[in-house]
């Protein structure tokens, strides 16, 4: 079925699989290898990419389901040369390891960024629907929670968040 997809402000038509996952199509058809397939089974948040603004699993979202989306990959999150101010934070804070679950923590961390700022509360936010929660390190944790690391860098991880968005 062909598709069109905008990724990173740039549009293609693609002719895809049914099957194909918006993950393999960006990575095997677009070559943005930023996103990583980590469980393949929506558990780890390795592959979160940003859907219509939205952050998302890709490998759980089916590419024809998402003709017409707007797709940012950790590779659009840069501007003119400068990094994202999530992007510079993790690299300060030594947010990282072996760096794999790195580009969906931070593309998970701009769309949660995004949710805290529209109002929506995290399973740990003191009010429901009172407007924005305070970005505590208990909200970054929950909100993040989705996001796993295997080397265990979440004390950088949460500083590194707290501090892009002060
Ligand atoms: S690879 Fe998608 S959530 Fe793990
Ligand atoms: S830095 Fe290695 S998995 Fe997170």
């Amino acid at each position: 079925m062909e598709i069109s997809l905008t990724v990173n402000g740039e549009e293609h038509r693609l002719e895809v699989d049914t099957r194909a996952t918006l993950l393999d199509v960006l990575r095997e058809r677009l070559d943005l290898t930023g996103s990583k397939k980590g469980c393949d089974h929506g558990q780890c948040g390795a592959c979160t990419i940003l859907i219509d603004g939205m952050r998302a699993n890709s490998c759980l979202a089916l590419a024809v389901a998402h003709d017409g989306a707007e797709i940012v990959t950790v590779e659009g999150l840069a501007r003119d040369g400068e990094l994202h101010p999530l992007q510079a934070a993790f690299i300060e804070h030594d947010a990282f390891q072996c760096g794999y679950c790195t580009p969906g923590q931070i593309c998970s961390a701009v769309g949660m960024l995004s949710e805290l700022d529209a109002g929506w509360p995290s399973a740990v936010s003191p009010h429901l629907g009172a407007g924005r929660s305070d970005l505590t390190d208990e909200e970054i944790r929950e909100r993040m929670s989705g996001n796993i690391c295997r080397c265990g860098a979440y004390m950088n991880i949460v500083p590194a968040i707290a501090d892009s968005a002060s």
